[in-house]
């Protein structure tokens, strides 16, 4: 057996085998599958049946409103295992396209065609479900995961300090640009690029990078707290304290660049758009394969007051209509941007046979290493 050993920085000598190859990606998902996941958002199931279609550690999952009440599902028939929901959002009621097996709120098999024939009771006694995932919110955000007689912790604790800050962060019924994008990369290669303030000159030399590298590190603030972690551009070593009370009382007026990452793979992120407007983008990394990603993105107007002047403030609406799509393109490029990095780095993945030497801004990302190894409990002997 191989002996695993993790280094100062927070990597273990194995840190590439999910990466490169699919079965310990697989294994690695599988532990995964008990953290609190993000999902989607609430304010996308409006009306009684909305719903939307989701991964959790790489498993195809449901989330609908029944009522007042959002349900989440595997999206795996009982039946015969087709998936229930085969687009991305919809209405309706669950009913599996293949022989249309009907099922309630709590997942049962309540309508089955000819039932009594083909099987020799009713549906009721036939105890047929659907496996159910457990689901809670944070402002907008829903989270979810499948159970386990271990994950007992809410999503409060999970979210720790980060909870009252991104309920604020994530308010409902605001207009959100959505972008969406295959990657040809690993999950944690393009989680690691977020959390690198090094590489902006080299990647984003016109927007993140384009006033090169700085000669001092004092407005890097960052911060760890449960499993997650961010990074403030501040030049008040009480950034953190002062969004987390100015949330609380919904004073917080927006003047600096943060961003939270929270593990497993959700980044929500307050970044200026120009002069003093201020945008939100909430970005999920979610694996797909150990070389493929799906990144989703949403990006709105900033939900903190601000301190424009009343005509910038008062035609903002009007105002937002152009610059939430210029945004939007300076969005995509730097995706793209980081995207091709990871990509680059997937095909030379296999060579790899150490770990990386991470410098004062990428220290995150030895962390997010240590973390993820802990949430998915993989055992290591130093
Ligand atoms: S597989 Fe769903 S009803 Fe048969
Ligand atoms: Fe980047």
């Amino acid at each position: 057996m191989t002996e695993i050993r993790r280094s100062s920085s927070g990597f273990t000598s194995d840190w590439t085998h999910s990466i490169i190859d699919q079965r310990a990606f697989r294994d690695e998902q599988r532990r995964l599958e008990h953290v609190w996941t993000f999902l989607g958002l609430a304010d996308d199931l409006k009306l009684d049946g909305d719903w939307f279609r989701a991964s959790l550690a790489t498993r195809s999952v449901f989330v609908q409103r029944f009522g007042d009440e959002l349900r989440g599902f595997e999206n795996l028939c009982a039946h015969r295992f087709h998936p229930l929901r085969t687009e991305a959002r919809g209405n309706g009621p669950v009913i599996c396209g293949f022989h249309h097996w009907q099922y309630n709120r709590e997942g049962q098999a309540v309508g089955i065609p000819i039932c009594n024939v083909v099987y020799g009771k009713p549906p009721h006694e036939l105890g047929a479900r659907l496996q159910k995932i457990e689901l809670a919110t944070c402002g907008q955000l829903v989270f979810g995961r499948f159970p386990a007689p271990g994950a007992m912790g809410s999503l409060n604790d999970y979210l720790g300090e980060a909870f009252p800050i991104l309920e604020t962060m994530v308010p409902k019924n605001v207009q959100r640009l959505h972008v969406e994008r295959s990657i040809q990369a690993n999950w944690r290669l393009n989680f690691h690029a977020t959390l690198d303030e090094y590489h902006g000159p080299a990647v984003h030399p016109t927007t993140f990078g384009r006033y090169g590298y700085a000669s001092s590190l004092s407005r890097y603030r960052y911060f760890r707290f449960g499993a997650h972690s961010a990074y403030f551009d501040s030049d008040d070593e009480n950034c953190f304290k002062s969004l987390l009370a100015g949330c609380r009382d919904g004073t917080y007026q927006s003047s600096h660049y943060f961003v939270f990452q929270i593990l497993p793979d959700l980044i929500v992120a307050h970044a200026k758009a120009d002069s003093s407007f201020w945008f939100c983008n909430i970005l999920q990394h979610s694996p797909v394969a150990h070389d493929r990603t799906a990144f989703r993105g949403w990006l709105y107007a900033a939900p903190f007051r601000s301190s424009l002047p009343r005509l910038a403030h008062a035609t903002r609406p009007i105002t937002d209509i152009l610059r939430r799509y210029i945004y939007r393109h300076y969005f995509k490029r730097v995706v793209n941007e980081d995207a091709s990095v990871c990509e680059r780095i997937q095909e030379v993945a296999h060579q790899i046979d150490k770990v990386p030497m991470l410098g004062a801004q990428e220290e995150r990302i030895g962390w997010f290493e240590e973390s993820i190894r802990d949430l998915a409990g993989m055992t290591e002997r130093e």
